[in-house]
């Protein structure tokens, strides 16, 4: 792809509610996460973004478009159960203009880097939907390992078949 271009992630703030609408409000972009939220979910969300970092449970970051300061998009991980372990979960996002340019790819690097850092669960998780061909390549390309194959119910209501996506911690350098 000729138009790459560099990427690096930034703290979630206080100002990224219109970022949030652009990733969470949008039928394209939330087709393989249950369909756009409402203004009232985007803003409990936005919230839940805003206390992550301070409650030690994650980190949610916006993806910063390095050439231009652009927001272009969010990465972050949070702790879930899955499977009878504390894990981290990991999901990322990127607005339409600025897909296919490796962006979501170098941010969720820059993630993992630092949930690595941590030294606190072993296991990151990704969860992309079966449908998803870009958000697959982002796992084997990172170096996640595919587990299988698992069914969500998100958001109540709606099926989703995903890929469970491991990655040890322990063992990125
Ligand atoms: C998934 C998403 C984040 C990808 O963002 P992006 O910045 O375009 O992703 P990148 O450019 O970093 O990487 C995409 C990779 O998928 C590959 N890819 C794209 N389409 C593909 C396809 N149809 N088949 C196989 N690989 C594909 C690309 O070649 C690229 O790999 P490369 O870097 O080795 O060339 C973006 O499409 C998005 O936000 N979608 C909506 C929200 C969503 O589904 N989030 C994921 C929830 S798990």
């Amino acid at each position: 792809m000729s138009d790459r271009s560099a990427a690096r992630i930034e703290p979630w703030g206080e100002g990224d509610l219109p970022l949030l609408e652009k990733l969470m409000g949008d039928p394209q972009m939330t087709e393989h996460l249950g369909g756009p939220e409402s203004k009232e979910k985007i803003a409990e969300r936005q919230a839940r973004y805003e206390r992550l970092a301070s409650s030690g449970r994650g980190r949610m970051f916006k993806i910063v478009d390095a050439a231009t300061g652009e927001a272009a998009g969010s990465v972050g991980y949070w702790e879930r159960a899955w499977r009878g372990q504390q894990v981290y979960e990991i999901g990322w996002s990127v607005i339409p203009q600025f897909q296919g340019r490796g962006m979501a790819g170098t941010a969720t690097a820059q993630a993992i880097a630092m949930a690595s850092s941590e030294r606190k669960h072993r296991y990151l998780h990704a969860f992309p939907s079966v449908d998803n061909p870009p958000s697959n390549a982002i796992c084997r390309k990172l170096g996640f390992t595919l587990l299988g194959e698992c069914g969500f119910e998100y958001p109540p209501g709606s099926f989703m078949q995903c890929n469970d996506w491991r990655l040890d911690l322990l063992a990125v350098t």
